[in-house]
């Protein structure tokens, strides 16, 4: 059995394309729409801090999306934040590119300044009423959710908007069933308990549970939640009929179902991260019998996954 061997890195890139399709429309187009008409009452650029961006994913996707914000003549200073080193590197290297540099430079008006620091959530939202925008990209799972949100309170201006997207929430499924569905039940009722964590100072960390849990606490840190929406993440191979994907992407043409290359890594990274943690609970010899069917079926492209995610946009309440 051929474990698959995915850095951090390549998965996180291979989300983009997965968490592309998944993020709600809805409250996508709510944040656009707010953002604008902050931009009019905000004389100066718009601050906007992407906590934990990892490769910066959300900040290429901002650059992109703010395009209307910058044709009004309204410049944008994004800054990236993430504890690794590797990462940030990368993300600004990423952010450098050709095509991403036409993209930056294609509207006439309103510069957009980009900067990636190594610095933690807790220093980087330190400084109070210094954003007009802060977002969260999977993350606020992994951290203190009522410390968090109150610290992103305090950094945001009075007005000013939160955007927290893929908020795991409690509901991770595979298909087809497995040859062992009873076991899979186990493992994926243990996978969602595994994320739930006490840290060192006594504070929790709310996991699977964390997008309902965001809700709960942006109200409670006195954030007004504008828009709640699904972003679940849905991976399934599909049918290219030769005039592209509904996904873009590269699958193969043709009429035999299959991925596109980041969701073959996307899946291997999310079995791969099972079968570890399940490692921890369960014996090797179930575990490893489930792994060698869930690859069985990824090897002959007939395994989906559905992961239910909640994308949050709040604002800390005007003046
Ligand atoms: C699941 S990844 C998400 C990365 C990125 N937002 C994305 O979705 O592509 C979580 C990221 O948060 C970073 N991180 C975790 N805790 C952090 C903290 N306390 N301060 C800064 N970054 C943190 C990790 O290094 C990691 O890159």
């Amino acid at each position: 059995m051929n474990i698959p061997d995915i850095s951090f890195q390549d998965y996180l890139e291979a989300k983009t394309e997965v968490d592309e399709l998944a993020l709600n429309f809805e409250v996508r187009r709510r944040l656009l729409s707010d953002i604008g008409k902050l931009a009019v009452s905000n004389r100066g650029p718009l601050r906007v801090l992407d906590l934990g961006t990892g490769t910066g994913a959300m900040v290429r996707r901002l650059v992109r999306d703010l395009g209307a914000v910058r044709s009004a003549g309204t410049a944008l200073e994004i800054c990236g934040i993430d504890l690794d080193s590797k990462l940030i590197e990368t993300a600004g290297r990423l952010c450098s590119t050709d095509a991403f540099d036409e993209v930056r430079d294609d509207m006439d008006s309103g510069n957009v300044a980009v900067e990636f620091r190594v610095m933690s959530v807790e220093k980087a939202l330190s400084e109070a009423n210094s954003r007009e925008l802060i977002t969260a990209h999977a993350l606020m799972d992994i951290l203190p959710m009522a410390a968090t949100c109150a610290a992103i309170c305090r950094s945001l201006v009075p007005g000013a908007l939160f955007y927290a997207t893929i908020n795991y929430n409690g509901l991770t499924r595979w298909y087809p069933q497995a040859q062992d569905a009873e076991f899979e039940g186990q493992l994926l009722a243990y996978y969602d308990r595994s994320m739930r964590r006490v840290r060192g100072d006594g504070s929790e960390q709310d996991g699977a549970a964390s997008g309902g849990r965001l809700y709960e606490a942006c109200s409670a840190a006195g954030l007004e939640v504008l828009a709640v929406g699904g972003s679940d993440w849905c991976v399934v191979p599909q049918v290219n009929f030769g005039g592209g994907s509904l996904r873009g992407g590269n699958s193969g043409a043709g009429s035999t179902p299959a991925y596109t290359a980041a969701e073959v890594r996307f899946l291997g990274w999310m079995l791969r991260t099972m079968y570890q943690e399940g490692r921890k609970e369960f014996a090797s010899g179930p575990m490893d019998a489930w792994m060698s069917d869930r690859l069985h079926c990824l090897q002959q492209a007939k395994l989906a996954l559905v992961v239910h995610n909640l994308d949050v946009l709040a604002r800390r309440r005007p003046n």
